[in-house]
């Protein structure tokens, strides 16, 4: 059965990303990818010192504290995230910094938690998990003050290299036993009109490449959540055991590096 509902799906999500805390912390502690991911972004935004930003999706904060030391002192960063215990591990690494503050909060009801102008909203990895993307921008559109920035990125796939063949994608179309067969929550691919249709401005795109080894892209999906999107209602360590062998099957055909590639969007009010 597929589960079409949006509010089950989001159930799904927050209860996958409640239980991943620790991997998620050990994979992000030795790779630093989502701060990478949180930097890039940033500057395709023009994230400045002094500004105020909602950092959406939050999870354990690694993006909340790049983009803390980004804006300052004076500047102001509001973390947001349904995962109580995502939240709970951001707010004990960054209860002793006086510009973050936390608030568990659905990222399609922003508008009734956030009651100032924020200069500018960020999706860091997470706006692909969000069913309803225009309700999402929505409400993000109303918290922006005029000239406001909105960004966000995305996780296209694995290649076997930028612009090359989408590993996983293709192993499904070979209907390899271990392909994935997960389906996107969001079609990322609506975004630039999704945007336009919001009312946002000045929308732009492109692609950050990170390549990897193929034991760094094993940790990667070791954390439950992201497993859960490639194989879902499969027990972990079932997870595990497919994704070992999708990934030894790309290694011999000679894929080495990976790249995974993840998009970007950014717009204006
Ligand atoms: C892949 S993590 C990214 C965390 C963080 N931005 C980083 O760079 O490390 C995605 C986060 O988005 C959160 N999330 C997903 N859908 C959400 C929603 N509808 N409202 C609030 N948070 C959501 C998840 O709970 C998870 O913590």
């Amino acid at each position: 059965m597929t589960v079409k509902d949006p509010e089950i799906i989001k159930q799904i999500i927050r209860s996958n990303f409640d239980k991943s805390v620790q991997s998620y912390e050990s994979y992000e502690q030795k790779y630093g990818r989502f701060r990478q991911l949180t930097y890039e972004l940033a500057k395709i935004c023009g994230i400045q010192e002094g500004m105020t930003v909602c950092d959406i999706g939050c999870g354990t904060g690694a993006s909340t504290l790049a983009l803390a030391e980004l804006v300052g002192e004076d500047g102001r960063v509001v973390g947001i995230d349904f995962s109580d215990e995502m939240l709970k591990a951001a707010r004990a690494k960054m209860k002793n910094l006086a510009n973050t503050k936390f608030i568990s909060c659905d990222a399609e009801r922003l508008d009734e938690k956030i009651d100032f102008k924020v200069d500018a909203i960020l999706y860091n990895a997470s706006i692909f998990l969000m069913p309803n993307l225009s309700r999402t921008l929505r409400t993000a559109y109303e918290v922006l003050g005029l000239g406001g920035i909105v960004g966000m990125n995305y996780l296209k796939g694995m290649f076997s290299e930028p612009g090359g063949v989408n590993l996983f994608l293709s192993a499904k179309e070979e209907r390899l036993e271990f392909a994935p067969y997960g389906r996107k929550v969001a079609d990322v691919r609506t975004l630039p009109d999704t945007l336009s249709q919001t009312g946002f401005k000045d929308i732009e795109e492109g692609v950050t490449p990170l390549e990897m080894t193929g034991d760094e892209v094993k940790e990667f999906y070791s954390i439950p959540a992201q497993s859960a999107g490639l194989y879902p209602k499969t027990p972990y360590e079932e997870r595990l055991k497919m994704l070992d062998a999708l990934l030894d099957h790309v290694q011999n055909k000679g894929c080495a590096p990976l790249f995974q590639v993840w998009g970007w969007n950014k717009g204006k009010k």
